[in-house]
Order: C-alpha cells, then structure tokens, then sequence
C-alpha cells in the first residue's frame, strides 16, 4: 500500500530552494576562510543526518576538498557526563588536518561539543561546525557552531536528513509533522 511521507506534514518551514540558496552561501564564505589557512579541508559528516546537507553543500566548494563520515552515539544514562561512542569511525587521519563537522540541527549542543573534544584529541589541528539549522532555546551546553543555515524555533523538525523515527530524512524540506503523528 503507498503511503506519501509528505502528507504527514503539517507545515513547510524551510523549502529546497531556500535550502539550495543558503548552502551556496554557506560554501562560499566558509571557503573563503579556509582559504587564509591554505589548507584543505576535511569535511566529516556526522551520520546519518548531516547526509543531505552535506551532499548539497559540497557541490559548491571549487577548491579542493577531503571528505568523510563518522557515526556516533551518546552513552546509555551518562548524558549528564556527555561521553560519545563511535559506531563508526573516519577512514580517514584527521591528525593535523583543518576538521570541518557537518551536522543537521545543534540542540542542546552535547553531541558536537563531545565531537569537537574527539577531534582535537586524534591531533586536528583546527576544528569547526557547519550545521543547517540552530535551535537556541534548546541549548544546554555553551557552544556554537561556526556556520548556520537557518535557526529554528523550538519545534521539533524533520526532512533534509532530520528524522522521527528514522523516517523522514528523504523528505526535500525542513518541516513540521502533523500531531497525530507521534500518537498514532
Ligand atoms: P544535541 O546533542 O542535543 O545537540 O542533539 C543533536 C541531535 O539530536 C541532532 O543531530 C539530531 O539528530 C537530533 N535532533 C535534535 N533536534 C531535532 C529535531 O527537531 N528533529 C530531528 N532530530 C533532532
């Protein structure tokens, strides 16, 4: 039986163009940054929801750059301590490299302040965060990324890589979904 994932929505807050246009944006102002440095950067995103972005955001850098993905996980019932567990890891050394996380939504923050520690203790030697949306009101841990696309209120939002459920990420849009949603 066919089921349209859109349907579930309820409200589109940010749409593919607007997507489209901030990534550019975003490209091109992070690569100019980079460029003071002279050094290529290497892009990781964090799995599975930065997947979008990062494929979307990629496209415009015309200088070289590495790319990789790393998958992490926070420990069951040590939140308060905020300790990362690594599903997966880098292919590659990320010693001595200029690190640039990609991430979906910055919430409360405790995911890439524990992603940023991980990074500069493997010897990166410069570690910033390019996410797509920031949800301030939500933020237990005082960090900021470096780069934001949008900032979000405090809703809970899917598509783009953002899942309910691990549903939704294939959607082309930052939405909203319909309350009966989660009582169903
Ligand atoms: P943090 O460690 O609390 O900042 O959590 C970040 C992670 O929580 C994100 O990478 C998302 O996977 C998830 N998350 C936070 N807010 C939302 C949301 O509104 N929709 C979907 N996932 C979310």
């Amino acid at each position: 039986m066919s089921k349209e994932i859109s349907r579930d929505i309820e409200k589109i807050l940010i749409d593919e163009s607007e997507i489209e246009q901030r990534c550019k944006e975003l490209a091109a102002q992070i690569e100019k940054d980079y460029e003071k440095e002279g050094k290529t950067p290497l892009v990781v995103g964090l799995l599975k929801g930065s997947v979008p972005f990062m494929a979307e955001l990629i496209k415009y850098f015309k200088q070289p750059i590495e790319i990789d993905f790393i998958s992490v996980s926070s420990y069951e019932g040590t939140e308060s301590i905020g300790d990362v567990k690594i599903n997966k890891d880098l292919d590659l050394s990320s010693k001595n490299k200029n690190v640039l996380i990609v991430e979906d939504i910055v919430d409360t923050g405790r995911t890439l302040r524990e992603v940023k520690k991980l990074f500069y203790n493997k010897g990166a030697a410069d570690v910033k965060i390019v996410s797509l949306l920031d949800k301030p009101d939500r933020r237990v841990v005082d960090i900021a990324a470096d780069y934001i696309g949008f900032t979000v209120p405090n809703e809970f939002v899917v598509g783009y890589g953002l899942d309910y459920n691990q549903l939704y990420r294939n959607l082309p849009f930052i939405g909203i979904l319909r309350p009966e949603v989660y009582t169903d």
